[in-house]
């Protein structure tokens, strides 16, 4: 029994690691990638590069928000696999987006991503505006804050 428990422990801190490495390598891509632009803590450099805080929770909920989300040109184009894009997007939605995350948000899938990243926004901030908008209305509401 005693060497069962052990085994587990040591499983269990073991996919604990794994799961550590996996949110470095995450945070790595973002650094490499994203915040060159975005900055290290998704700050942004406004009015050029939107921050990536805290707006972004509320865009996720809204209709088209998902895709919009990896249809602007700077997060589309990057020459990142659909399953990086993917992972950083949802890394950032909870590291710096929790607190206006829907309470039913589900994280995005590779499958959505590299669907929705081959439409590349031509104006990502007129498509931004008609999203935010729709916060007014239906159930958009309910996320608003
Ligand atoms: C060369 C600079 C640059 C890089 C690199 C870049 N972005 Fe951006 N990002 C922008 C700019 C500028 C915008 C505003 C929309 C536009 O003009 O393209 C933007 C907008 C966004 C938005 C929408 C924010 C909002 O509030 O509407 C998201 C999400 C985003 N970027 C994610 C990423 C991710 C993820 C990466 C890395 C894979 C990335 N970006 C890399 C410059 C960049």
């Amino acid at each position: 029994m005693r060497k069962i428990s052990v085994v587990l422990a040591a499983c269990l801190s073991a996919s604990t690691a794994v799961g550590a490495l996996a949110d470095d390598q995450i945070r790595l891509d973002y650094l490499l990638h994203c915040s060159g632009c975005h900055l290290p803590e998704g700050q942004g450099a406004p009015p050029v590069v939107p921050g990536l805080k805290n707006a972004l929770g509320v865009i996720v909920g809204l209709p088209e928000g998902r895709e919009y989300l990896v249809r602007v040109p700077g997060a589309a184009q990057t020459p990142i696999t659909d399953k990086q894009l993917t992972d950083i997007t949802n890394w950032i939605l909870y590291r710096f987006n929790a607190e206006t995350l829907p309470d039913d948000f589900e994280p995005l899938t590779v499958n959505e991503v590299s669907v929705a990243r081959a439409h590349v926004l031509l104006d990502p901030l007129q498509k931004r505006v008609e999203i935010w908008n729709r916060r007014q209305s239906g159930d958009g509401a309910r996320y608003s804050k």
